[in-house]
């Protein structure tokens, strides 16, 4: 059982991931309309890791006993600059996940809340990949510069992301 306070967090928490991979599905749209088609795919596969995150949440609160409550949810940027431009916005908006789960770590610790704590603890490793990726990206597209070989490389790279399902229980 998980009290009220942290059941409307996670819902929040919800509403947040459904944003994220509306974000990363607005971003796909922006790079398919410049061609960009390897960098769409590594974005619609993000959208995927985002409703598995929002899943994620949503079984949890259902499994405690909790009540999932569904928000509308933002409308996300439509023009961006470039790809450059993409991977830095996914980058700070990423940490902002980062920041929003170690806030429901915080709750959940002063709740004593020992559950959810535990279950939080998969997010926090996860935000470590969710922020190393575009990271990773940035340094290679800072690395080619203006190459365009290069930068076609990198687009060809993208194109080979699936996505993976989280494991059960994981
Ligand atoms: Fe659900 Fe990208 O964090």
């Amino acid at each position: 059982m998980i009290n009220k306070k942290m059941t409307d967090s996670i819902n929040e928490q919800i509403n947040k991931e459904i944003y994220s991979g509306y974000l990363y599905l607005s971003m796909a749209a922006y790079s398919a309309s410049i061609g960009l088609n390897g960098v769409a795919n590594w974005f619609r596969v993000q959208l995927q890791e985002e409703m598995a995150h929002a899943q994620k949440f949503y079984d949890y609160v259902i499994q405690q006993g909790g009540r999932v409550a569904l928000k509308a949810i933002d409308e996300p940027p439509k023009d961006f600059k470039d790809a450059r431009d993409l991977f830095q916005k996914t980058l700070e908006h990423e940490q902002m996940v980062t920041k929003r789960i170690n806030n429901l770590v915080t709750l959940a610790k002063e709740e004593n809340d020992h559950a959810t704590e535990t279950m939080l603890q998969w997010f926090v490793t996860e935000q470590v990949e969710e922020e190393a990726n575009p990271t990773e990206i940035l340094q290679k597209l800072d690395l080619i510069g203006k190459d365009g070989n290069g930068f076609l490389m990198i687009d060809s790279q993208l194109a080979a992301r699936v996505f993976v399902p989280l494991q059960s229980g994981a």
